[in-house]
């Protein structure tokens, strides 16, 4: 993400333009509008901006960075942009710049915009599996002064009872059916724990300067386990402190066993949407992030998806923290009814030159290797160094922290890797992961799922990503032969991609007969695609830009992995040509099957 500066001079004057927001107290998540008019037209008007700013009264500085978002006008005399508002526990305000012969002007300034309840209203809401059978995690962030005890209230939701009542004009005959949850259990209620972080832990500039648009505190963010959950049964909770209460309808996670079939979602690479869908291909927003969350979100809806799992690059925040809060606010369109489960991305995490003392992961010595990229600003995380990622989520805490972790789900064993930590022959990690493999019950869990953040396979082709990747093959290939791993999923390339079952470059059998892991890439969970061409290997079965998402069907026979992606014209093939994205469609679907020979290599000898 960059910045944008629009003027080398920007000056102030009395606004002069009638700037209105269609709502001033308003929901956060609201559906506004934003109306401009009067502007006096010329051929430079192409450049002005709409910036967005919060708190609302913030200082106009020469350079203009201190907005958050910005819509372009693009010279439109009198328009209107949808707004989609995210709470960010103070007010907005929308500002009109013009920018003429290099001289940036505020010609007009809305009033204060007020999210009602913002700070009381538990906001980012989600679940997230512990690794134990009968538990759920809910987390979320509220903006109080000091920090409260968290509860939720849980109770278990017997029955749906279908009622009709009449619904428009009752002389014509039409009838609504509603459905209303019936419960005779008990109120169950569980205590939690209230964190936040403060500036002095972040690594580096620009993610520890305290600013509207760099640092702002993060709130209080609640953490509470809810134990003793029936197996998909389905709950009613109510989640809160003191006057500031939410409300969710989950689904408890599904027995450990082998039988039964289910959904979950993986992808990796996404980025917080921006402020006006108008925006989304015009802005530094991500591209496609509004897209693929809110059709992730329609799709959970109906209980069969149990959990979405997000490959690390999660909100690229890059310093920015409120971009962590939209995109958690957005992500909670979700997330607050299907488990949430992140991994760790290089834009979460690297620091070139990190002091292990400020390392989140807590490993003794950070990883950045002579080879790959892991030491260039670019492919960092802008001195966040992952405490926005190790402190607003909870994984499981069987590996180190949410580093790497795993977890059982249905009949699925779930592994997530850190390729942003040591994960080479020997490193803890690599010692963790031999040992989370050997001990997982395949009577159980007969499928298992690795999933990491940069690719092993991947058919566009970046000079220090394929050193990394080289590694990944060497120290990582053998093992998840020999442990029988289905499925590689990764992220980081902006793309996707499928290989043949393949070990060491070479492919091992067909995925219904394999005798190695499916590889595939999901980076295309918004952010901006990647430009380069697919190249041909061997190990290629799949590649293609566009947005999208994997969903992944597990049954005892087979696991059924389908890509849905955003259409696109046939004649178009420049991805950052296309602004006009179709409909999802369901662009790759293959059927893996299991291993069709065990223990293939013994790795312990080599
Ligand atoms: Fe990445």
């Amino acid at each position: 993400m960059v910045l944008a500066v629009f003027a080398k001079r920007a000056v102030t004057v009395a606004p002069v333009l009638p700037l209105e927001v269609s709502g001033l107290r308003v929901a956060p998540l609201a559906h506004l509008t934003i109306s401009w008019s009067a502007v006096p037209v010329d051929e430079r008007g192409a450049e002005d901006w709409v910036g967005v700013y919060s708190p609302h009264d913030v200082p106009f500085l020469p350079d203009g960075v201190q907005y958050l978002d910005y819509i372009r006008t693009a010279g439109i005399s009198h328009a209107s942009a949808p707004l989609e508002i995210v709470g960010l526990g103070s007010s907005f305000s929308f500002r009109y710049h013009s920018v003429r012969n290099g001289m940036l002007t505020v010609l007009a300034e809305s009033e204060p915009v007020i999210l009602e309840g913002d700070g009381c209203v538990p906001a980012q809401s989600h679940l997230s599996f512990t690794g134990h059978e009968g538990e759920l995690r809910m987390m979320w962030t509220t903006r109080e002064p000091t920090p409260a005890t968290p509860a939720v209230i849980a109770r278990r939701l017997l029955q749906d009872k279908a009622v009709l009542r009449p619904f428009g004009n009752a002389s014509s005959g039409v009838v609504a059916e509603a459905r209303l949850a019936l419960s005779d259990s008990k109120w169950e209620t569980s205590l939690g724990t209230s964190h936040t972080y403060s500036v002095t832990e972040l690594c580096g500039a620009p993610a520890n300067i305290t600013r509207p648009d760099l640092f702002r505190p993060p709130g209080w963010i609640k953490d509470v386990k809810i134990v003793g959950l029936v197996p998909d049964a389905k709950y009613e909770l109510l989640y809160g402190h003191g006057d500031c209460w939410g409300r969710t309808v989950v689904q408890a996670p599904p027995k450990v066993a082998p039988d039964g079939e289910f959904a979950m979602i993986f992808y990796g690479d996404q980025g917080a949407p921006g402020i006006s869908p108008l925006n989304d291909l015009k802005s530094h927003s991500p591209p496609g992030a509004r897209r693929v969350i809110d059709e992730v979100a329609r799709r959970s809806e109906d209980g069969h998806v149990k959990l979405v799992h997000v490959m690390g690059d999660i909100a690229y925040g890059l310093g920015s923290e409120f971009r962590w809060d939209w995109w958690g606010q957005h992500v909670a369109k979700f997330a607050k009814h299907v488990p949430l489960m992140v991994g760790v991305g290089n834009h979460d995490y690297c620091v070139p030159g990190l002091p292990p003392a400020k390392d989140p992961s807590r490993v003794a010595e950070y990883f950045e290797p002579s080879w790959g990229n892991f030491h260039e600003w670019e492919f960092s995380s802008h001195g966040e160094c992952g405490v926005p990622f190790a402190r607003r989520f909870h994984m499981p805490d069987n590996g180190n922290g949410n580093f790497w972790y795993s977890y059982d789900v249905g009949s699925v064993h779930v592994i997530a890797f850190s390729t942003e930590n040591n994960f080479t022959r020997g490193s803890p990690q690599w010692d963790w992961l031999l040992n989370d493999l050997a001990a997982v019950d395949r009577a159980k869990t007969p499928w298992i799922v690795a999933t990491g953040h940069r690719p092993a396979y991947q058919s566009e082709d970046y000079p220090s990503d394929t050193q990394v990747a080289r590694h990944l093959r060497l120290d990582l290939d053998e093992l998840w032969a020999e442990y029988r791993v289905s499925l590689v999923l990764a992220g980081h390339y902006h793309a996707y991609t499928r290989t043949c079952p393949v070990i060491n470059g070479v492919c091992r059998g067909t995925a219904q007969r394999p005798r190695g892991p499916v590889h595939l890439t999901v980076g295309t969970g918004g952010s901006t695609l990647d430009s380069l061409r697919c190249r041909t290997f061997h190990w290629q079965e799949s590649c293609m830009a566009t947005y999208g998402f994997l969903q992944l069907f597990a049954n005892p026979q087979e696991l059924r992995v389908q890509f849905w992606g955003l259409g696109w014209q046939e004649d178009d093939e420049d991805p950052d040509a296309r602004e006009k994205w179709g409909a999802f469609e369901l662009l790759d679907d293959v059927r893996v099957g299991p291993y069709q020979q065990t223990s293939l290599i013994h790795h312990r000898n080599k």
